[in-house]
């Protein structure tokens, strides 16, 4: 290969691709010995082996029909499935004309995207946000606004006036457990986000990986379950088995209109062709098989147990200094730094003490808008014990910190 790279004419989306924060961190969320708060994976040791190998078994012993090209929407009998599991959340659909199996949910959004948005137009995400997500809408040419969003979840005071002034086709937003502000859509606030979806003619497009795992409170209904009317035409949903089945199955699915549907499968087509329909048949026999009912309960009560040993030891180690508020479900805890220390500064000492973080501003997708005392915290993958002393070492990091100590960690701006 040539020593200097020529100069590639890239698509302007891809001229300067940002560098990944969070993967950045990997390293050090890895080395033994260190307490890693810092990812976004679901706790491995909960994934259902057991019934994920009997459900690969019975596929394995009609495994030549399972060999061939999927359906590009999807295998017959997942969809069937998928729109039993979204009936069970509240949201009735037909599963030959209304939904699709995808990629997981971040292929689903990427298709609607590309379906949806192209240079010259406009979108709105909330702001903090999943960074893969403001790519998806980024890599269309669209412009990308955002509306800061809080514990409440989005601010519709703010998305109102923006849509009158931009005109956005779609909004996104994660309402249940956002990721990473843990926050959740009221139903009332729901209902007026699809309000504002029918007066400004944008499509809500909900991100739902994360609303079964519930361990506290009441369940409320997808944003589209709640839509009638005309707002039924303006209501996309999207979800993933990722989080409470496993991330490598790779299955997502969206549920839309039809004829947003049936352009998101042609946009589908281009991209991988299908699913593959081997793993799509086992996804669909364990759900048949009644696992997924069966299981999830658990994930959801070890998060619980999790998510309690987080808030309990947050205020015993760090009480004043580092405020929360408390996730009824999901994955993650938003802290925020109360004093002059901002968690990008505290990070190398976090990692010398062998604790590891996300920095809040990862989060932002402009980043003059971040909040550079928030940090996002994972209870999903360390146990109780773990999480404790995960927040002594955050203490201990934060007094050393604070006292200006030296440190051995230095990271990249
Ligand atoms: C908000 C959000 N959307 C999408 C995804 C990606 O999910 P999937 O594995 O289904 O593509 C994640 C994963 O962390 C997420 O947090």
């Amino acid at each position: 290969m040539s020593p200097i790279a020529p100069d590639y004419a890239f698509a302007t989306p891809f001229l300067n691709p940002p560098a990944s924060p969070i993967r950045s961190l990997m390293p050090y969320a890895m080395r033994p010995g260190t307490i890693s708060l810092a990812g976004g994976y679901p706790a491995q040791e909960l994934f259902d082996v057991e019934g994920l190998s009997v459900a690969s078994t019975q596929v394995m012993a009609r495994l030549g029909g399972c060999l061939q090209y999927s359906n590009i929407d999807g295998q017959a009998s997942l969809r069937e499935q998928l729109a039993r599991l979204s009936a069970a959340r509240g949201l009735r659909c037909n599963p030959d004309t209304e939904l699709a199996v995808t990629g997981g949910s971040q292929q689903a959004l990427a298709l609607l995207s590309r379906v949806m948005l192209q240079p010259g137009d406009h979108a709105v995400i909330e702001t903090p946000a999943f960074p893969n997500s403001v790519q998806a809408l980024r890599y269309t040419g669209a412009a990308v606004h955002t509306v800061p969003s809080g514990p409440q979840g989005i601010d519709l005071d703010a998305l109102d006036e923006l849509a009158a002034r931009v005109k956005p086709k779609m909004v996104c937003v994660v309402a249940s457990f956002s990721n990473p502000c843990g926050a959740t859509l009221a139903r009332e606030r729901r209902l007026r986000l699809l309000e504002l979806a029918v007066r400004h003619r944008f499509l809500v497009v909900e991100d739902d990986p994360y609303s079964e795992l519930r361990f506290d409170g009441e369940a409320v209904p997808p944003i589209a379950a709640l839509a009638e009317g005309e707002a039924r035409h303006w209501a996309v949903y999207l979800s993933s088995m990722s989080k409470t089945m496993a991330p490598a199955l790779r299955i997502g699915w969206l549920v839309a209109p039809a004829e947003i549907r049936r352009r998101c499968v042609g946009a589908k087509a281009a991209d991988d062709m299908a699913c593959s329909a081997w793993i799509q048949e086992v996804v669909a026999q364990y759900l048949a098989n009644g696992r997924y009912d069966e299981h999830v309960p658990r994930i959801r009560a070890a998060y619980g147990l999790r998510c309690d040993a987080m808030a309990g030891a947050l205020a015993r180690e760090l009480d004043g200094r580092i405020r929360f508020s408390k996730p009824q479900g999901g994955m993650f805890f938003w802290a925020r730094l109360t004093g002059d220390v901002d968690a990008t500064r505290l990070l190398p000492y976090a990692i010398e003490h062998e604790v590891v973080y996300v920095p809040g501003k990862a989060f932002y997708a402009n980043p003059a808008e971040a909040d550079l005392h928030a940090m996002r915290m994972s209870f999903a993958t360390m146990n109780e014990a773990q999480i404790a002393e995960g927040m002594v070492r955050l203490g201990r990091a934060l007094t050393a910190c604070e006292a200006n100590e030296p440190v051995s960690v230095s990271l990249a701006a």
